[in-house]
């Protein structure tokens, strides 16, 4: 899959754009949506995202895999391109927090956020990654658990050789995906996998919250929970560490 790069200054989402631009035609699938500005950024569980001046808002849009199951993997593939940058090109100890963060130290760095769209044949993965902003330009309640790449490395940075990186980055990971699927991956989530071994209590989306170890990702894309009553797999949901 090739991208190609479309910039506009400010929308709602780019998540949300990028959707009506894929179902109306105007764009095909390949197409890499950036703002400038998002009025009305998403983010998962119904959550908002905020992207202050400097920060990256960016959605691709990747053919739809065959199996649904596999867009949910396609995020943990996104996040380990982004680690993997952090790591090679930024000297940052960057982990992917399950299900599809990336944390620098203890830290969220980026989020992602997947739409999945059958109707344009499509998957969209959102990017919003704290890039050349400041702690202190996000709301007080926020500033303890987010960081941003200009805070890490102390000066701004490049988005241009940024994006150039991670196109070329997701660009590899997602044919590697497409063709062999997420078990290619699995050694290396297992090694940037935040928490692993840790005890966590995990949260899920119908309440019923439980502690346990987390022992990884299985080949199905769930995480994998060593508990009292036995292992537990988990689809959707957070963890925090106990
Ligand atoms: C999360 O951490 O909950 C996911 C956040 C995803 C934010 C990005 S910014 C670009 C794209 N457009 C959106 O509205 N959301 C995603």
């Amino acid at each position: 899959m090739s991208w190609n790069l479309q910039k506009i200054p400010s929308c709602e989402s780019t998540n949300t754009v990028l959707k009506d631009k894929l179902i109306s035609g105007e764009f095909s699938v390949g197409t890499v949506l950036l703002a400038e500005n998002q009025t009305k950024g998403r983010g998962r569980l119904d959550r908002s995202w905020l992207s202050p001046p400097g920060n990256l808002a960016l959605s691709f849009s990747c053919p739809l895999p065959a199996k649904p199951e596999s867009v949910y993997e396609l995020n943990l593939v996104m996040a380990l391109s982004l680690c993997r940058i952090l790591q090679n090109d930024y000297h940052l100890s960057a982990k992917l927090k399950w299900p599809n963060d990336v944390w620098v130290g203890e830290k969220k760095l980026c989020g992602i956020l997947s739409d999945s769209l059958p109707q344009a044949k499509a998957v969209i993965i959102g990017v919003g990654i704290n890039f050349n902003s400041l702690v202190t330009d996000f709301p007080k309640d926020l500033q303890p658990i987010l960081t941003t790449l200009k805070q890490e490395l102390g000066q701004e940075q490049d988005q241009e050789k940024f994006l150039k990186l991670l196109f070329k980055e997701f660009e590899n990971d997602f044919q590697k995906f497409d063709e062999l699927g997420l078990r290619v991956f699995l050694d290396e989530i297992h090694h940037n996998l935040k928490f692993i071994g840790q005890k966590v209590n995990v949260v899920t989306q119908n309440q019923k919250d439980f502690v346990g170890k987390i022992l990884g990702i299985g080949d199905d894309g769930f995480l994998q929970v060593d508990t009292l009553e036995g292992i537990k797999k988990v689809v959707a949901g957070d963890i925090v560490k106990v």
